[in-house]
């Protein structure tokens, strides 16, 4: 395996299949064009050019920022891959600020993720009004 954590937004094709295989609900390709072509930080890990993870971030760089489309692929999770890919972000988003400056990052966490991202300090903010693909999402929040 080698991989390459690379700042470039993954093809539509690629975006799409990644989405199918962790079973987000599918997009129109003319949302999923917007998606990959506005995102304020987007990163995709490759495995010899193999797209397998992706995670960004929704921001106008300003104080609210929102992560989201944290995903690895079934066969290379477990490994690791999206704690980098978590912790890569926040790295990038930290390095952003000039001294004295604070932002909040917010996601929507399924159910059982919760605590995959309490590991990086987020907040459980409570179950989210919304019910996007059916699921039970919840707010959560990191201030830094
Ligand atoms: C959520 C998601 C991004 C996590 O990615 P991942 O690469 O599997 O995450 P990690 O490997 O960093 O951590 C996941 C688990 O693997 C374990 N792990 C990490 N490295 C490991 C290793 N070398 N060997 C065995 N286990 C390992 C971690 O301890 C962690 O355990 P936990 O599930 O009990 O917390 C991935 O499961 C995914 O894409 N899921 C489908 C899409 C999704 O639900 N996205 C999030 C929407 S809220």
């Amino acid at each position: 395996m080698a991989l390459e954590f690379i700042d470039k937004a993954p093809t539509l094709e690629e975006y799409k299949e990644m989405r199918r295989l962790v079973n987000f609900m599918p997009l129109s390709d003319r949302i999923c064009r917007n998606v990959i072509n506005n995102a304020f930080h987007i990163t995709t890990v490759r495995d010899n050019g193999k797209c397998v993870g992706m995670i960004r971030v929704l921001s106008e760089g300003g104080y609210a920022n929102f992560i989201t489309d944290v995903i690895v692929i079934p066969e290379y999770q477990h490994q690791g891959i999206g704690k980098q890919m978590m912790h890569r972000t926040m790295d990038y988003l930290y390095s952003t600020l000039e001294p004295g400056e604070k932002i909040v990052v917010y996601l929507m966490s399924a159910k059982e993720r919760e605590p995959f991202y309490r590991q990086f300090g987020y907040r459980n903010e409570g179950v989210s009004g919304s019910e996007h693909g059916g699921a039970v999402w919840y707010e959560m929040r990191l201030t830094f």
